[in-house]
């Protein structure tokens, strides 16, 4: 699956923009704030429908004006498909101001839901930095939207479980006699255990699978120097389990071990929405012992996993957005990660505020453009 052209209206901070794109690998270099970052969401907006960067649809239309939009052309099982994607403000009352976004698939008006299951992308940005050493909820999130992307169901599942929970918390909350109260939790317990074991025992799997490739991967690019691993922590099980009775079950039992906790302190305390996962290098925890470099290549690991994941289940490749990745990568580890995006023709977009990191072998197979100000030449 590749982009063959893309063209953008009033996005960001370009008015106009239209170019062609290798199937393969394509650099964008620039300084800062030139637009490169903005570029690699606006392809990425085009086949998700929506933004990584921003939950605000209307940030994405360029300051002073009314709509923006994104056209791209795809080629995906040797079939051309053309996205457009409209983000218009509507300030007619009737609308009470809001954005309206209209995503059209061949020009037919579809849903986000059909693009993301017809399309998949894969971002690295800096800010995934954070999935290492920031909060749990963080590293939750990533573990959902990577799951979700290959297993549409989990997706479903994860949305019940969240609103079962918000159920469940309300009455923990809200609900003053005793004895309802109990009542109304065993109605909902049911539920949160049989939607929360799906969700724990989905992840352990995903954790193996990712396991498997990402230690590939790392052993590459850190020349047999580094072993990866990563653990799923469950607050609910002792040992890593496989078997979906076995979760239930213990999952019931914590819940009525916890019962007057939770009436205490009005909270659902315990299910894979305060789950974690840690990554191990060597052994070491990287969030306590990792340098920015190592750090960087642990998210890029992963994150070339999943790319790999995606092909394993989809048949091809998504396309991949690396964000200013090569900054704090060593030469052999920048070589590494090229190389294999040549090796598998994997429609890769990056930028970079320096064109050196590219050597001549890589420039020569790749298109390099240049962006100032939101125009974009081909040197
Ligand atoms: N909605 C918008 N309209 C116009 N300009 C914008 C908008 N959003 C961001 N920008 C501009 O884009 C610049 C950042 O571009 P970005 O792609 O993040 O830079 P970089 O090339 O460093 O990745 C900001 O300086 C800002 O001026
Ligand atoms: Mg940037």
């Amino acid at each position: 699956m590749y982009f063959k052209k893309v063209r953008l209206k009033n996005y960001r901070n370009f008015s106009n923009l239209s170019i062609d794109l290798d199937s393969n690998l394509n650099i964008f270099i620039g300084n800062n704030a030139q637009g490169k970052t903005n570029l690699l969401e606006g392809l990425n907006l085009i086949i998700k429908g929506s933004s990584y960067r921003t939950k605000e649809d209307r940030e994405a239309i360029k300051w002073n004006n009314e709509s923006a939009y994104l056209f791209g052309e795809i080629n995906k099982d040797d079939e051309n498909i053309q996205i457009a994607l409209a983000l218009e403000k509507k300030s007619e009352d009737f609308y009470k101001n809001k954005l309206i976004k209209t995503i059209k698939i061949n020009q037919n008006i579809q849903k986000k839901a059909v693009l993301n299951k017809e399309f998949k992308g894969v971002v690295f940005s800096p800010e995934h930095l954070q999935i290492i050493k920031g909060a749990p909820s963080l590293r939750r999130k990533f573990l959902d939207e990577q799951i979700s992307q290959v297993y549409p169901l989990y997706y479903k599942y994860l949305s019940e479980y969240y609103r079962i929970l918000g159920h469940r918390n309300n009455i923990l909350k809200k609900e003053i006699n005793q004895k309802k109260k109990k009542e109304k939790l065993l109605i909902w317990d049911p539920r949160l255990i049989e939607r929360g074991s799906f969700l724990i025992l989905t992840r352990i799997k995903f954790i193996k699978k990712i396991n498997r490739l990402a230690y590939k991967f790392h052993q590459k690019i850190t020349k047999e120097k580094e072993n990866i691993k990563l653990t799923y922590q469950s607050n609910i099980l002792k040992d890593q389990e496989e078997n979906i009775s076995s979760i239930n079950k213990e999952f019931k039992d914590k819940l009525e071990e916890h019962r007057e906790k939770e009436i205490e302190q009005r909270a659902t305390l315990l299910g894979p929405h305060r789950d974690d996962f840690s990554v191990y290098i060597n052994g070491f925890n990287i969030a306590s012992y990792g340098s920015q470099g190592q750090l960087r290549t642990v998210v890029l690991s992963l994150k070339l996993s999943e790319v790999e994941l995606i092909k394993e289940k989809e048949g091809v490749y998504p396309i991949f957005f690396l964000d200013d990745v090569m900054s704090e990568l060593d030469e052999d580890r920048r070589h590494f990660l090229l190389g294999l995006i040549i090796d598998k023709k994997v429609q890769t977009f990056i930028t970079s505020i320096n064109l050196d990191y590219f050597n001549s072998n890589i420039k020569e197979k790749s298109r390099i453009f240049k962006i100032e100000e939101g125009k974009v030449t081909s040197p």
